[in-house]
Parts: structure tokens; C-alpha cells; sequence
């Protein structure tokens, strides 16, 4: 039986991102959209056979739905989430699964009381580049990791509600669940303590466009984690182990390798180290392919595996990006 799904909030993101899987595949049958904008519904009448909301109250009494998919405004998710789960509905909700903290707390706590399924979408963390990193670190070629940098450079100026505090905009909420949770990962997943500066450089509103964070994490892995407004910059990952580094630009991967001389003179000051480039080019998308994503939806809303996306991990990256935050109000560092 096909997932009966709602999409609530059919804009940029999702009319494409969600739609597009829940269209094409065969595993879910898109029951409803939700969207206050006539124009949005105006545009999934066309595609889908399927009921049209304004009020997503409303449609949460009338239908019966396997699965909502949330996609609104960012300040949104938390309270809708919650209104679903208790309208007994497993949800989906994008990133930034919630704004701060608390909202992420309420939501876990919500889906245990329920009994429906809380899914946050981290699709980076289905990234090509996470992947092959993954697997070049647990093959050793590089030694022990002790430091990772994932920058991501773009004079992007936005004129959205991102620009605005009061929508849950900012670069940190929208990129943070990409780029700061993705070397997390690779790092083994738990951060100890933050330093963070952000800055509000060249776009609109009231939010920053740009942050810098050093994370430390539980293996004693510094983290560096940078998204800032330049022409060109930093490779998008350096993965930096005692016997390597591994660069990521786009899709091109670069491996150094060290080999140190097999005995060491003691005469000399130095002993000379040899380094082999091995390069690579990466295939696939670096924030998750979301077919891939969606066939995974569709085994987790039915029972049939757990999602990969534990709610710890989705509440661990909620704390750090609160973390990144109260750093850079305080100019503290602040311990997770
Ligand atoms: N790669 C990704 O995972 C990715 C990419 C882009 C955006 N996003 C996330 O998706 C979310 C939406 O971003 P977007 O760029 O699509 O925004 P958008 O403004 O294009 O879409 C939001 C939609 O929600 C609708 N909406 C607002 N209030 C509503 C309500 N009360 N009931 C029903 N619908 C309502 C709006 O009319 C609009 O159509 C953001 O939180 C963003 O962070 C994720």
C-alpha cells in the first residue's frame, strides 16, 4: 500500500524537493496539499489528483494521512509537527527540524506520547562526499583524524524570509543542519564544547549570513565549521589525519599520503616525508539524493526499518547550533 502523504507548504522546496519523489515513486500517494499561498495550490491542482487545503487544521481533521511533510517557514515546523503528531500523523519535518532547543525537546516528547514517527530530513547526511569520506577515514589511509574543516563560500544575497529572525531565518539554522552536522558525523558524532563568531555581511534583515565555529568533539577532533560570503575560498572539506589530508572542491577529491622514511637520523633536524596525490572524482549528489531519501521514508513509515536519523543525533545538532549561538552572544565558549 502506497504511503497516503500531505505536503504542508508547497514552495520552493517543497513543490520539488518532496513533490518530486512522492510524484514519481510508486511507494506513496500524495493525499493532500496544504499551502495558505492560492497560487501554490493553484500549482499542485495541476499535478496531483489530490485534496487542497488552506488550513492544515482542517486538513488534519479531514483526512487520513500515513505521512505529513513539512515545509513551511522555518519557525513553523516545531508547531505544526506538533499539532499533526497529536492529530496522530507521523511527520516529516524539514530542516531546521526546530529553532531552538526547547522546540526540538517538545517535539520528542510529543511523537513519545503519540505514538507517531518524528522524521527529521537531514538529507546531507546522505551526501556523496560524507559517504566516500567515511569510507576513505575507516580505511586508515590517512591515519588518525584529528581535525576537519567543511566551509562552504557564496556571495549569496537573499530577499526571502530567510533574511528575517521572526521566520527562522538565518544562515546558521539554514545551513547549519548541512554543514555542521555532516562533519559531526565524520567526527563520530558527539561535540564537547563551541567557539563561534557569527556576522551579518551583505544580505537583508536581521539575521547573520555568515558563521565560523571551532567545535571539539568527544575523540578530541576539532571541528572547523565556516559558511562565508567570498568569490572562492577554502576546499569544501579538509580531513586531516597524523599519516594524511583528504581535500574535497566540488567533486574532486584529492587523497595526500605521507610516508616517512623507514628509520630516522637523528642528525638531521627533519627527516624527509614523501606525499602521493591520489585524486578522484565523487558521483552523486553532497546533500543526498532524495529519491534514495524518500525510498527510505517510505520502508521507516511502514515499519519495515528504523530511520537512519535517530532523534538523539537531530536533538545533539539542535543543541550545537544553540551552542554556535550563545558563543557568539557571549563570547564564551560554551560546553554541550
Ligand atoms: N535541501 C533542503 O533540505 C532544503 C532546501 C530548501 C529549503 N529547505 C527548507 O524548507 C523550508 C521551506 O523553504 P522554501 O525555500 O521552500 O520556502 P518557501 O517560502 O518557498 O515555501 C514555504 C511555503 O509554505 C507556505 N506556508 C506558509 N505558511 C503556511 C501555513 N500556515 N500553512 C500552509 N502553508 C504555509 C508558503 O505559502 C510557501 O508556499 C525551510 O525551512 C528551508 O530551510 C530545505
Amino acid at each position: 500500500m502506497p504511503v497516503k502523504t500531505a505536503v504542508l507548504g508547497y514552495g520552493r522546496s517543497g513543490s520539488t524537493l518532496h513533490a518530486g519523489p512522492i510524484e514519481k515513486l510508486d511507494d506513496f500517494q500524495m493525499t493532500a496539499v496544504c499551502d495558505i499561498d492560492p497560487r501554490a495550490l493553484e500549482q499542485a491542482n495541476k499535478r496531483f489528483q489530490c485534496n487542497l487545503y488552506e488550513d492544515y487544521q482542517d486538513m488534519l481533521v479531514k483526512e487520513d494521512l500515513d505521512l505529513v511533510v513539512i515545509v513551511t517557514r522555518s519557525h513553523q515546523h516545531a508547531p505544526m509537527a506538533i499539532d499533526c503528531m497529536k492529530a496522530g500523523k507521523n511527520v516529516l519535518v524539514t530542516k531546521p527540524w526546530a529553532v531552538n532547543v526547547e522546540e526540538a525537546r517538545e517535539m520528542i516528547r510529543t511523537a513519545a506520547e503519540t505514538g507517531t514517527q518524528l522524521l527529521p530530513w537531514l538529507p546531507a547526511r546522505w551526501g556523496c562526499d560524507l559517504k566516500r569520506l567515511r569510507e576513505l577515514v575507516r580505511s586508515g589511509i590517512i591515519g588518525r583524524v584529528f581535525q576537519i574543516r567543511r566551509s562552504v563560500f557564496t556571495f549569496g544575497i537573499r530577499h526571502d524570509w530567510q533574511t528575517l529572525k521572526e521566520c527562522g531565518g538565518g544562515y546558521l539554522l539554514n545551513w547549519g543542519p548541512h554543514i555542521v552536522d555532516q562533519p559531526i558525523q565524520l567526527a563520530g558524532g558527539r561535540v564537547k564544547s563551541v567557539f563561534a563568531h557569527m556576522k551579518q555581511i551583505i544580505n537583508p534583515g536581521d539575521v547573520e549570513d555568515m558563521f565560523f565555529g571551532m567545535l571539539k568533539t568527544e575523540e578530541d577532533i576539532t571541528v572547523v565549521v565556516e559558511h562565508n560570503i567570498a568569490a572562492s575560498g577554502l576546499p569544501d572539506w579538509v580531513v586531516q589525519g597524523d599519516r594524511g589530508t583528504i581535500f574535497v572542491r566540488g567533486k574532486q577529491v584529492e587523497v595526500h599520503k605521507t610516508t616517512f622514511p623507514e628509520t630516522f637520523d637523528p642528525g638531521e633536524y627533519r627527516n624527509p616525508v614523501t606525499i602521493s596525490v591520489g585524486k578522484e572524482e565523487l558521483t552523486g549528489n553532497p546533500y543526498g539524493d532524495q529519491f534514495e531519501i524518500y525510498v527510505h521514508i517510505a520502508r521507516a513509515v511502514r515499519g519495515e526499518e528504523p530511520y537512519a536519523i535517530s532523534l538523539d543525533s537531530a536533538l545533539n545538532l539542535s543543541v550545537v547550533l544553540a551552542a554556535i549561538r550563545q558563543s557568539h552572544e557571549t563570547g564564551e565558549t560554551v560546553r554541550c
